[in-house]
């Protein structure tokens, strides 16, 4: 068994773990990160591509943020689709000024790698039987193995950064964590097009037929999405289908609009509310999607584990500078305030926007009626706007 030794073991190659990488890096802070995949096999998930200002001003923060600052869409709001009504949420006049960043999670991702690269912070990609130990004691290591070999890293302390499969969350004792789950009844078909955008920001489509998103990645880029049965096959949906079903579901003037091309990607993901806590145990600490999930009609994913990130790594900078320790065991407490915000909003655009089959006329109507009740009060368009956005970070005292 070769032994290795850092301060801060990572384990996940994510968004997540190479944020945190780069934060420590530059600090002086030393890091490994372990990846059961390949480079190529992070990059080709295609994940979201909205950025709160907060997640942007991080990237800064971290000096990853060249490529996005140069290539990145700022929008200053997104329109809201009900029927044939068309809303635009004016994000920029309702939050004195706040926008977001239109760049998608792959390049975040591909700079971060970069950076790491180019810091000379080692990653061990395709390690597999990656298992965290000793999280309660004093000695924390991890242990995996990598081309044939095993391997042994001593550690401080261990960042659990392994997305909702991984490893470090079900490392932990179940009668440790409480669990706090939501499965909704549908899932969302998305593809990729090199399109240019139908509409100049984000379109969020209430439809009798369903939901449907119209989002970008650049000016010659779409990601188009459409609420579908959780059971959907995607070999079921031909680009054509995908199309004709997305203008049924846009107010006319935008489906009369909408340039269609061949998809270069699609697939269907499952939505999901869920967060564990508390986010540690000893010295091992869940950070994002290792800790929770939200349905993607906030755009919130993203951003929620890059303010898990500022916050361990604003408590780790105390620890290791000033010998804060006590900060440590409050990192769970002040992170799930945050992602609690973030999931309550997430659950409710997701309850607002999408077509419940199983809800009684009832129900449809009150949902229809709160959502128009919150986009004509200039309060509940604030509300909307503040959130999407994002909320501040939570400061760690
Ligand atoms: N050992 C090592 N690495 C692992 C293991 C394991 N047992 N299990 C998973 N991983 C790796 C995955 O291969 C992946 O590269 O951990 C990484 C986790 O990355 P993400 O799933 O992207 O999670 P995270 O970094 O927290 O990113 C935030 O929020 O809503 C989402 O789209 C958003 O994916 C984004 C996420
Ligand atoms: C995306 O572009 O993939 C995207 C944008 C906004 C969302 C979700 C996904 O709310």
């Amino acid at each position: 068994m070769k032994t290795l030794k850092t301060q801060v073991a990572i384990i996940g190659a994510g968004p997540s773990g190479l944020l945190l990488g780069q934060l420590l890096h530059n600090a002086g802070i030393d890091t490994l990160i372990v990846e059961r995949q390949t480079p190529e096999y992070v990059l080709g998930r295609i994940r979201a591509g909205v950025l709160e200002q907060g997640m942007v001003e991080l990237l800064r923060q971290a000096g990853v943020s060249r490529r996005m600052d140069a290539e990145g869409l700022v929008h200053g709001g997104f329109e809201l689709a009900l029927g044939e009504r068309r809303v635009h949420i004016d994000l920029h006049a309702l939050t004195g000024g706040r926008t977001v960043m239109i760049y998608g999670q792959t390049e975040v991702t591909r700079d971060l790698m970069a950076a790491r690269r180019e810091a000379g912070a080692p990653t061990f990609y395709q390690a597999s039987d990656v298992v965290p130990h000793g999280m309660k004691t004093a000695e924390p290591f991890v242990t995996f193995e990598k081309d044939g070999e095993l391997y042994r890293l001593d550690c401080d302390y261990i960042a659990g950064c392994d997305g909702f499969h991984g490893v470090a969350r079900q490392s932990i004792p179940n009668e440790c964590l409480k669990v706090f789950e939501r499965v909704y009844p549908f899932g969302w078909l998305g593809i990729l097009a090199d399109t240019p955008p139908v509409h100049e920001e984000l379109v969020y489509a209430r439809h009798e037929r369903g939901f449907a998103l119209c989002s970008m990645r650049s000016q010659t880029r779409t990601r188009y999405y459409l609420q579908v049965p959780a059971e959907e096959k995607v070999e079921d949906w031909s680009d054509q289908r995908f199309w004709d079903e997305l203008k049924a579901r846009l107010p006319q003037p935008l489906a009369n609009e909408l340039v269609t091309g061949p998809s270069i990607e699609k697939s269907i993901a499952p939505l999901r509310s869920f967060v564990v806590e508390p986010m540690q145990y000893g010295r091992l600490f869940l950070v994002g999607d290792a800790a929770h999930i939200v349905p993607p009609t906030g755009a919130k994913g993203l951003n929620l584990a890059a303010s898990d990130v500022s916050t361990l790594f604003n408590i780790l900078l105390k620890v290791y500078r000033d010998g804060r320790v006590d900060l440590l065991q409050r990192y769970s407490e002040i992170c799930l305030r945050r992602v609690w915000k973030a999931e309550r909003f997430s659950w409710w655009m997701t309850s607002m926007l999408h077509h419940f089959e199983d809800h009684d006329a009832f129900s449809q109507r009150i949902a229809e009626s709160e959502l128009e009740y919150f986009i004509d009060s200039e309060a509940g368009r604030k509300t909307i706007a503040e959130n999407y956005v994002g909320l501040p970070y939570e400061a760690i005292e």
